[in-house]
């Protein structure tokens, strides 16, 4: 799809990826619809993006969250939707309580899918629409200290698929696209520490915005961004036993910063 012919829903708009999305959008000739939950951020974005481009501040996941957002993209007449907001989700699985598991597995996965199930009557209207997934490297390759955030993304990396398997005879296309590290404020600083020992490279937004722009354009449906991680998402798939071996000598480090980030969460409470 050409960029000038997008009328673009991105949520987490405000947010690292999202904002880099969103200006990255506008340059190439994008409408767009905003949305996030902090309407003073959405509102500086909106001003600062350089073309047509119009906010809704929600919640996605509140219970009405979702039904506003998709009445509001009808009447915007979204083409495009990127589902991108998402929140982070390290620590030990055993020390997360459920409530923490649920906010990671509802934001991450259970909005993406209802926005899409809430907006695909209007986008098949639509001559050709788009249905971005932000997932991520962890969805193919899942990680320790990271259980409900890898479960989320290979969730939304599946549903992307059937999903597109499920359209192919529409004009809807379905792109899901896993980024690696990012530098956004999603990492909190034992995630940085973390990455930085076990040598994990992290992208700067703008690259990732511009692979996703890619994927909108030339309908790319799979893009695993970075090597080595295409590489062993290919390896997680076809031996996953070895991957298990290759983790297993990088878990005392996992613990630990796991650990720094109980303490740091302690500190704050106390
Ligand atoms: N950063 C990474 O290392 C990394 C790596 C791979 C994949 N990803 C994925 O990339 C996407 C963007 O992440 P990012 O790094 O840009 O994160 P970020 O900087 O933390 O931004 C997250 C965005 O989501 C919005 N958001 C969070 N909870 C929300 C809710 N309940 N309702 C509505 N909006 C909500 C936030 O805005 P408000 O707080 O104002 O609502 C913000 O705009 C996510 O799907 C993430 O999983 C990130």
């Amino acid at each position: 799809m050409l960029l000038t012919d997008a009328r673009v829903v991105l949520t987490g708009a405000t947010g690292g990826l999202g904002e880099a999305l969103a200006r990255k959008l506008a340059k190439g000739g994008a409408s767009l619809l905003l949305t996030a939950r902090d309407p003073a951020r959405l509102e500086r974005l909106a001003c600062s993006v350089n073309g047509p481009c119009s906010v809704l501040a929600t919640d996605l996941t509140a219970t009405d969250g979702v039904d506003r957002l998709a009445a509001a993209a009808r009447h915007f007449g979204a083409n495009v939707l990127v589902n991108n907001a998402g929140i982070g989700g390290f620590g030990l699985f055993e020390e997360q309580g459920w409530g923490e598991v649920e906010r990671i597995l509802t934001t991450n996965l259970a909005v993406p899918v209802r926005l899409t199930q809430a907006l695909l009557p209007s986008l098949r209207t639509q001559p050709a629409a788009v249905v971005v997934n932000i997932g991520s490297a962890f969805g193919s390759i899942p990680f320790a200290g990271f259980a409900a955030y890898s479960a989320a993304k290979a969730g939304l990396r599946a549903f992307s698929q059937a999903l597109r398997r499920e359209l192919a005879d529409t004009g809807v296309r379905v792109v899901h696209v896993a980024p690696r590290a990012i530098d956004t404020a999603l990492n909190s600083l034992a995630v940085r520490q973390l990455n930085a020992e076990l040598g994990n490279a992290s992208d700067a937004p703008e690259e990732v915005a511009g692979v996703v722009l890619a994927a909108i354009e030339d309908g790319c449906a799979e893009r695993v961004v970075g090597q080595p991680e295409r590489l062993f998402a290919w390896l997680n798939g076809c031996a996953p036993a070895l991957v298990d071996r290759g983790l297993r000598g990088k878990l005392a480090t996992i613990k630990r910063h796991a650990g720094d980030r109980t303490i740091a969460a302690e500190l704050i409470q106390s």
